[in-house]
């Protein structure tokens, strides 16, 4: 098949946001590298992908969490010369308090969130930035702007990749490449995220929802406009303003008060 000359990896793009980002990409005319561990649903996006967009889309089976995996996915990064846009956005989220579950999902999420962001990151960027153009999205959270109980890992692994995005884009900027870098942070946003944890979504109101759609369109005006944190929707934007604005001696009983469950 005759390919567009310009390709996009997304990680996570089995379901969700990484889905919704892998189908956008692909009606922009993109060839799509497919990363994620379910091979069925990656196969199943590559064929859709095929047929209403006519792009190539490769199915790429890893788990970010193990080295041999990881390692694969850089060095297809590297070896391809066209590679546009990647959007790290594998994640997920854990239930229960740090030191009363298990240590073994701690480990995986640093693995993906961090570990995972830094390896695929600097594969891309070094390609992006000699060839002068680029995107990279790295797939945030409100929760970076804040903690909460029963998410110490997780909010601590999305304000690392908030952190470490301005780190890259000053990195870009010092240099003047026109290389965009994105942290995009949703809130409660209707994929499979909380059932693969066990969250559960009755304790988030239905108005609070948004569409993994709505989260990519944003994301794609963002990176139009060169904005480097992204939050999707009003309601959210507010909330992010609210949380920067307030002392955390104020929003640590605000956030035990909405956790409730976790107060003994
Ligand atoms: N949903 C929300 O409310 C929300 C809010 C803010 C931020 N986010 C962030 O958005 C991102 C995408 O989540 P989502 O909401 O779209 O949830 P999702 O539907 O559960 O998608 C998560 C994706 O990550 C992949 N993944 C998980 N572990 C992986 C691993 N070890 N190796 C490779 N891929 C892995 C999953 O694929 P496989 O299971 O096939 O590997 C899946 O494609 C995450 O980073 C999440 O933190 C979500």
């Amino acid at each position: 098949m005759e390919t567009s000359g310009r390709a996009a990896l997304v990680t996570g793009a089995s379901s969700g946001i990484g889905e919704a980002y892998a189908k956008r990409l692909a009606a922009e005319g993109y060839d799509l590298i497919l990363v994620a561990r379910r091979k069925d649903r990656l196969e199943k996006l590559s064929e859709e992908l095929k047929a209403s967009y006519g792009v190539e889309a490769q199915v790429l089976a890893a788990d970010l969490t193990e080295e041999s995996d990881l390692r694969k996915v850089e060095d297809r990064i590297v070896g391809s010369g066209d590679l546009e846009f990647i959007v790290n956005n594998a994640g997920f989220g854990t239930r229960g308090l740090f030191f009363e579950t298990g240590v073994k999902e701690p480990d995986r999420m640093h693995r993906l969130h961090v570990l995972a962001t830094v390896r695929l990151s600097h594969a891309a960027l070094a390609g992006m930035v000699a060839r002068g153009k680029g995107n990279l999205v790295n797939v945030s959270s409100v929760a970076a702007f804040g903690q909460s109980p029963g998410n110490a890992g997780y909010c601590a692994t999305k304000a690392w990749m908030n952190s470490f995005t301005e780190g890259l884009c000053l990195d870009i900027s010092a240099i003047r490449s026109p290389v965009k870098v994105q942290a995009l942070c949703p809130g409660y946003t209707l994929t499979e995220f909380h059932d693969a944890s066990e969250i559960g979504r009755d304790h988030v109101p239905e108005s609070w929802w948004i569409s993994a759609e709505d989260v990519v369109d944003a994301s794609l005006r963002g990176l139009s406009r060169g904005d480097l944190f992204v939050v999707p929707g009003r309601r959210y934007k507010l909330y992010v303003f609210i949380l920067k604005a307030l002392p955390g001696f104020l929003i640590r009983p605000l956030a035990l008060r909405f956790k409730g469950k976790y107060r003994r």
